[in-house]
């Protein structure tokens, strides 16, 4: 690899290896750091796809939208839709073309600020501490979505952009968030980008800033939390800041330490745009590869049956993902996240598919749909599970009315709901 245009890949302080890109083949090269290999840490860092051997590997079969060219664990680090908005509207602040940035260059971007633990030097932004006024960056971000990512922000300069440019670009998915830190004592809130401190708890905020329709999804969101979490599934503490935005601990931020996470397209270079590998068997199989304990694999099995009873279709496979323990170098299930009513409540649609199938079905998957995979995964009790969770629909609609979402929205999301038994 020639020694220009290379990028290093850090680890929990440990330089692990670097990156090179060919823009001709959009295809990317990867070599371990001898030294990190020898050491034998961290065997399962990447537990597929990338081999822990000293030569050069190339990638070349992920040029596409989802990787762009990367390794599909080093692709997870890259903004989606909404931070590549915020990128590029930065960018060309400073009369750059977005365009024109390459890859690795958006990656020296992320430098230490990316969801995990992994890093990238040399990485091009310093980091601030500065107190954050969400009001205030909501309203920014608000003008900057009006102008739909498009050239130019004539009443934004490049330093106002700065600040929401460093805290927004770093988590994946479509609405806008940002990464803060809250003062666990004194409650100031900081730029959460790059801080890694256990005084404050990190959060990424999903912002309400819609226009558009007449309710919140973010308090949906939280009503979905609520149920979700009365329900055992697993998820951050989350809460709503001046009922307007969506708070949700960071799990890859804790006791003061960054942890290795990867989402699932991650992990396996599975497109989660892609049908053909857009399973929920993929999830379990994942689960299985992984060695995750077996209550990993139960919980997959209770947030699919929550995500089908409660209309969440837009389970993707970024929205599922794995957490590292470094001290055992073991792989488990992450919190869920993202779990909410994805269709418009205010449209009245009947059938819509799903992002994952079950038994090879996108729409009306019924009991012998999930009783298939029960079986195959060996789910104990699997109907007590699917009854528990149909239950916990008549508890959403109590929390529904006292978040405050109004009637006809919590009703027209009750309405579809699956209630399969
Ligand atoms: N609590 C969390 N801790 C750490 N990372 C998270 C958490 N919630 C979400 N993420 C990461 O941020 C990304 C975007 O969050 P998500 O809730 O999926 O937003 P969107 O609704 O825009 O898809 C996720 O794909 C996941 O990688
Ligand atoms: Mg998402």
């Amino acid at each position: 690899m020639a020694k220009n245009n290379l990028i290093t890949v850090y680890c929990f302080g440990e330089e692990i290896g670097r990156l090179g890109f060919d823009e001709n083949r959009g295809a990317s090269f990867f070599q371990y750091n001898e030294a990190f290999l020898q050491t034998g840490k961290y065997q399962r860092l990447f537990p597929l796809i990338i081999t822990r051997i000293k030569q050069t590997q190339v990638f070349d079969k992920y040029n596409n939208d989802t990787f762009r060219g990367l390794p599909p664990m080093i692709a997870d680090s890259l903004p989606d839709l909404f931070g590549n908005i915020i990128f590029k509207i930065w960018i060309e602040s400073a009369d750059r073309n977005a365009g024109k940035i390459s890859v690795l260059e958006q990656l020296t971007y992320v430098g230490s600020r990316g969801m995990g633990a992994l890093e990238y030097r040399p990485s091009k932004l310093v980091s601030s501490d500065d107190t954050i006024d969400i009001d205030e960056i909501t309203e920014v971000v608000r003008r900057v979505l009006d102008q739909k990512g498009q050239v130019s922000a004539p009443q934004l300069d490049h330093a106002s952009l700065l600040n929401i440019f460093k805290i927004g670009t770093s988590a994946g998915g479509m609405r806008p968030k940002i990464l803060v830190s809250e003062h666990k004592t004194q409650g100031t809130i900081i730029a959460g980008d790059v801080i890694v401190d256990d005084n404050y708890n990190h959060y990424l905020v999903k912002l309400g800033i819609d226009d558009d329709v007449k309710y919140s999804r973010e308090l949906v969101e939280y009503s979905y939390y609520l149920a979700a979490t009365r329900n055992g599934i697993e998820m951050t503490e989350s809460k709503m800041i001046e009922n307007k935005h969506f708070a949700t601990l960071r799990f890859d931020r804790v006791a003061g330490k960054k942890k290795h996470v990867l989402t699932a397209t991650g992990i396996t270079g599975f497109d989660y745009t892609e049908p053909k590998v857009s399973a929920y068997e993929n999830l379990f199989e994942l689960l299985v590869y992984l060695k995750c304990p077996h209550k990993d694999v139960e919980q997959m099995f209770r947030r699919m049956v929550f995500n089908l009873v409660f209309a969440n279709h837009d389970d993707h496979l970024k929205n599922h993902s794995f957490l590292y323990d470094e001290e055992q170098d073991e792989w488990g299930l992450a919190p869920a996240y993202d779990v909410t009513y994805s269709l418009n409540p205010e449209l009245n649609i009947k059938t819509k598919s799903r992002a994952l199938s079950v038994n090879g079905k996108r729409t009306e998957i019924g009991i012998e749909d999930v009783k298939v995979i029960a079986q195959k995964y060996t789910i104990k009790n699997y109907k007590g599970v699917i009854e528990e969770v149909q239950e916990s629909t008549l508890y959403w609609k109590k929390v529904a009315s006292e978040v405050g979402i109004p009637d006809t929205i919590r009703d027209s999301i009750f309405k579809n709901f699956a209630l399969f038994v």
